[in-house]
C-alpha cells in the first residue's frame, strides 16, 4: 500500500504492473528528453540576432522536424500498444472472482469456487483496531492464491463503479449492464489495498478493496 510521501507508483505485486512501472519509467525518459530539448531552444530565443528574417521557407528542417517527432512517438505508441494487449490476455485462470459495485461497498462471489458470496464493506474510522488502516479497512477481506492466474469480472448494480488495485496495475469500470473481464497474477504474499476509483456519490471514497494474498495451500 501506499504509506507517507510515496508520490510515484507502488511496488508491484504482480508481472503485469512490473511491465507498467518499466512502460512508466520509458515514457518519463523520452519526456524528460524533449522537455530539455525544447527547454534549451526556448532559451535561446532570448539570444535570436535575427540574422535569417529575411527567410521565407526551409524545405530540409519542415521535413526534419515533422518526421523526427513522429519517429519519437513511435516509441512511446509500439510499447504502448504491447502493454495494451498484455493486459487483456486471460491466461487460462484456476479461480474467478466476480466484483460488484453498490453504494457503497462491494460485493464478491467466488462462481467457480464454493459458491462464495459476501459483502465487504469499509470499517468506520470510530470502530478501527489500533492495526487497522483508516478509510481503508474493510470487515471482509478478499483471499485469493498466490502465484495463480485470477480472473476477475466486474460490474455494478446502481451506478458506475471501478475496481482499482495499484499493486496489481488493476483498474476496471464496474458498470450496470455489462460485464468487464481483467486478469492478474499476484507474486507475493500480502495484504493489497485499493479504492473505488470512478466518481460514484456521497460515499464514494469510502468503499475500499482489500485483498488478502495467500499461498495456495492456504487458500
Ligand atoms: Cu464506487 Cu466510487
Amino acid at each position: 500500500m501506499s504509506t507517507w510521501a510515496n508520490l510515484g507508483l507502488q511496488d508491484s505485486a504482480s508481472p503485469l504492473m512490473e511491465q507498467l512501472i518499466f512502460f512508466h519509467d520509458h515514457a518519463l525518459l523520452i519526456l524528460i528528453m524533449i522537455t530539455v530539448l525544447v527547454g534549451y531552444l526556448m532559451f535561446m530565443l532570448f539570444f535570436n540576432k535575427y540574422v535569417n528574417r529575411f527567410l521565407l521557407h526551409g524545405q530540409l528542417i519542415e521535413m526534419i522536424w515533422t518526421i523526427l517527432p513522429a519517429i519519437i512517438l513511435l516509441f512511446i505508441a509500439f510499447p504502448s500498444l504491447r502493454l495494451l494487449y498484455l493486459l487483456d490476455e486471460i491466461n487460462e485462470p484456476s479461480v474467478t472472482l466476480k466484483s460488484i459495485g453498490h453504494q457503497w461497498y462491494w460485493s464478491y462471489e467466488y462462481s467457480d469456487f464454493n459458491n462464495i458470496e459476501f459483502d465487504s464493506y469499509m470499517i468506520p474510522t470510530n470502530e478501527l483496531t489500533t492495526d487497522g488502516f483508516r478509510l481503508l479497512d474493510v470487515d471482509n477481506r478478499i483471499v485469493l492464491p498466490m502465484n495463480s492466474q485470477i480472473r476477475i469480472l466486474v460490474t455494478a448494480a446502481d451506478v458506475i463503479h471501478s475496481w482499482t488495485i495499484p499493486a496489481l496495475g488493476v483498474k476496471v469500470d464496474g458498470t450496470p449492464g455489462r460485464l468487464n473481464q481483467t486478469n492478474f497474477f499476484i507474486n507475493r504474499p500480502g495484504l493489497f489495498y485499493g479504492q473505488c476509483s470512478e466518481i460514484c456519490g456521497a460515499n464514494h471514497s469510502f468503499m475500499p478493496i482489500v485483498i488478502e494474498s495467500v499461498p495456495v495451500n492456504y487458500f
